[in-house]
């Protein structure tokens, strides 16, 4: 069991919350090492009718003790900067199993990862494709490249992280993938053997990925594919009330497409593996009555967990502690909002929220935070970020030190 409410508190399996504060400080944020594993074999045994690899996608979380459990389970991992790269290879990952993609990848990032080795580049531009070439070349070697390919399809999620539309930003459009393969032989020293989509994150349904495989199939009759990488976006439960298709639905949907057909496939996990196997983990500062609602102001904020006010996103919030209620309290009268010290008034971390009466120094616990929360934090106000630890049963490691006041300036040219 991953967090838990037990006796009135809640836990990280076999660690109470309250003393991981107490130890660690706050704002903090806490993984479960079992949730993280559960979760990577609820997706690999998902996909595994298709002998899928799957490649953690590092931006949803990078911190390497998790990249190290996730290797250690067979794990290869989707980069999408020359830095998630390096932390991969740090992580102790095989260069054969990461692949890079990435919209605006710089000619070093590509230099980058054809020298140490990277499995796929996924490729997102021709004039991407022409400065491969020309470093591979330079090398005298071939890569191993995958076309992604912007499907045009919309899917069914917050605009800001939908990416397979046909105006975003990302991928190739499919005219022109396929006068890409067609004219391979350009390339000579491109091994262009595969094809890659993601067309968004937290996908409500699997019929945006099905339509988009649809669409790229005929472009495997062009030319000799190997891999179809089916990139992530497997959904969450943020609220208590939600329910998305697992990501064996979504396997029992891309199935029938694919089946008959001799493709590697390859998909890219992100949030579904690391989400709710973190938490953060914060501590009331103050709390002042505003238009017959509560202001809770914590001590965590926009710059640990910038999903809210960069997507409205939604993260349950409860209090770490249920201690004896004085008072009898309507919902109406316990209805708060979460907010964190920063200067913006984008800043608050959830609205109109039912809690039990907080108090200064009580904790409060923000789950589904373990993707996309550290590796977006951001030092804004000069905040430091904070530590993270990772709990296997009864044991707390320390994963990442929080950063000081000290670390703030410390690239800076001090004269
Ligand atoms: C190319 C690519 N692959 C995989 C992912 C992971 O998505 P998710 O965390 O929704 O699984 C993303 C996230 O946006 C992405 O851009």
């Amino acid at each position: 069991m991953s967090f838990h409410f037990t006796d009135q508190a809640w836990w990280c399996e076999d660690c109470a919350i309250s003393d991981l504060a107490d130890q660690f400080g706050t704002p903090l944020y806490v993984y479960s090492r079992a949730q993280l594993e559960a979760n990577y074999r609820r997706v690999a045994d998902a996909f595994a009718p298709l002998n899928a690899h799957l490649h953690f996608s590092v931006k949803s979380n990078a911190n390497g003790a998790l990249l190290r459990v996730l290797r250690d389970l067979g794990s290869g991992f989707d980069v999408v900067s020359g830095g998630e790269l390096f932390r991969a290879l740090k992580a102790g990952a095989a260069p054969a199993t990461i692949v890079f993609a990435g919209v605006g990848k710089t000619r070093a990032e590509l230099e980058y990862a054809i020298d140490q080795g990277a499995g796929w580049i996924n490729v997102e531009s021709a004039q991407e494709l022409d400065v491969l070439e020309e470093i591979a070349a330079a090398r005298s070697c071939r890569s191993s490249i995958a076309l992604r390919v912007n499907p045009s399809v919309e899917a069914d999620t917050h605009h800001h992280i939908a990416t397979g539309g046909h105006r975003s930003k990302f991928g190739i459009d499919v005219a022109e993938a396929r006068s890409i393969l067609q004219n391979a032989n350009r390339y000579p020293h491109l091994d262009i053997a595969g094809l890659h989509i993601h067309i968004g994150s937290q996908l409500a349904t699997p019929d945006g990925t099905v339509a988009a495989i649809e669409r790229i199939l005929p472009l495997t009759e062009l030319h000799p594919i190997r891999c179809l990488d089916l990139g992530g976006g497997f959904p969450v439960a943020y609220r208590p009330t939600d329910h998305f298709p697992e990501p064996a639905a979504f396997a029992e949907k891309i199935i029938p497409v694919l089946k008959d057909r001799s493709f590697e496939i390859a998909i890219e996990p992100g949030r579904s593996i690391s989400a709710d196997a973190g938490a953060l983990i914060a501590t009331v500062q103050y709390i002042k009555p505003r238009d017959g609602r509560r202001i809770v102001v914590v001590d965590a904020s926009m710059t640990e967990l910038i999903r809210p006010a960069l997507y409205e996103a939604y993260h349950h919030i409860e209090a770490v502690n249920r201690g004896e209620e004085t008072t009898e309290l309507a919902d109406t009268d316990r209805r708060s909002d979460i907010v964190g010290p920063v200067c913006e008034s984008a800043d608050v971390l959830g609205t109109d929220r039912v809690l039990p009466i907080l108090r200064r120094g009580d904790r409060v616990i923000v789950f589904n935070a373990g993707a996309y929360g550290m590796s977006m934090a951001s030092n804004y106000n000069s905040r430091p970020r904070p530590a993270e630890v990772l709990i296997d049963g009864a044991t707390a490691r320390l994963i990442r030190r929080r950063e000081t006041r000290e670390d703030l300036i410390e690239l800076e040219n001090a004269g």
